[in-house]
């Protein structure tokens, strides 16, 4: 990873290199921060260790002008400081600083504070990743309107409920229900996959055509176990692969792409099922009316045990009022005309 850094004083600038360039990482150098910005538009850097007193332009200028300025990708600045003062971190902060190191600097203390700006900045690097992936399902598909928020929310609160029962306190942490929310707009990633005779198709598919459509399951899963085997530690790409390959599981053993039974289905699989199907069921599509949230309660009740896993069900009885603030909220435009 490639770092800026920034200061007046040669020495200080030896130091870091010193300190940075055996740890891995990548070293640009700016004496003040007027060249500090023509590095930042030239070069794509994320990671900026600048010093807060400088003639002319100062770090918090610096931060102020990295804030203003339209860059991609986040750029994490960590300000060198001997203004340790309330008032001065208030005010770097303020200016868009990410984090601080008292002056003289102590070099295992910078690196610990960088790796925490190196996790930062990987959080967001997953979820542009999710977003640009979910908005190529949706290029695919424009008809669906609010489809991923909503199922993404209804996941959410799904398993945000699951978690509060005894059954689910140790295997639903925080971290799954953001990861669920998170990925749960992929789960029909596949369908990028399949063509346009099949996947635009106004009228009743053919059982070919079905069986065509169904692929959409393996493709994403395909699709994203390839990121996995790249990125195997990344929790959020089991989850999204989960879910992609079976969210069109039924909890009897009757869905596809590969006939999981119960428990077999993973948990976010099962989630997202009873939320993309009760999505499915009260929206208009071009080939259905959209059914009243009664209905489609009774719907779901009624697949309990043989579509959807019974602990889920339960789940969303007790919480489907949240599920019609979440529906109003990501109401379609053309519902409403
Ligand atoms: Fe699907
Ligand atoms: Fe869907």
């Amino acid at each position: 990873m490639k770092i800026l850094i920034v200061d007046d004083d040669d020495m200080i600038l030896e130091m870091l290199e010193h300190t940075l360039v055996p740890a891995g990482y990548e070293v640009l150098r700016a004496h003040n921060g007027t060249m500090a910005l023509e590095i930042l538009s030239q070069e794509p850097c994320r990671l900026v260790i600048s010093d807060w007193d400088m003639p002319g332009m100062s770090g918090i200028d610096l931060c102020r002008a990295v804030r203003s300025q339209d860059f991609v990708s986040y750029v994490y600045v960590l300000l060198l400081t001997s203004h340790n003062s309330r008032e001065s971190l208030v005010e770097g902060m303020i200016a868009g600083a990410d984090d601080f190191v008292n002056k003289p600097f102590d070099p295992e203390e910078l690196l610990v504070r960088l790796r925490a700006g190196v996790r930062v900045l990987s959080l967001e690097t997953r979820e542009v990743l999710i977003h640009s992936l979910a908005k190529l399902t949706e290029s695919r598909d424009p008809d669906t309107g609010h489809h991923l928020e909503r199922v993404q929310h209804y996941s959410r609160v799904l398993a945000d409920e699951l978690s509060r029962s005894e059954r689910y306190r140790d295997m639903i942490d925080a971290e799954f229900i953001r990861l669920v929310f998170l990925t749960s707009p992929l789960h029909d990633i596949g369908k990028v996959g399949v063509p346009d005779s099949v996947l635009l198709k106004p009228g009743k598919l053919t059982s070919e055509e079905f069986e065509v459509m169904k692929r959409h399951t393996t493709l994403g899963s395909e699709t994203l176990s390839s990121a996995l085997e790249r990125m195997p530690e990344a929790r959020f790409l089991q989850v999204a692969r989960d879910i992609a390959a079976s969210h069109h599981e039924k909890f009897d053993g009757s869905g596809y792409p590969a006939g999981l039974k119960g428990t077999e289905i993973p948990l976010a699989a099962r989630i997202v099922a009873l939320a993309d199907v009760y999505d499915a069921l009260t929206t208009k599509r071009v080939y259905k009316e959209a059914c009243s949230p009664e209905v489609t309660r009774e719907i779901i009740v009624n697949s309990s045990g043989t579509h959807f896993d019974p602990d889920v069900v339960d789940a969303f009885i007790s919480c489907e009022h949240m599920f019609d603030v979440i529906r109003e909220q990501f109401m379609d435009i053309s519902k409403l005309s």
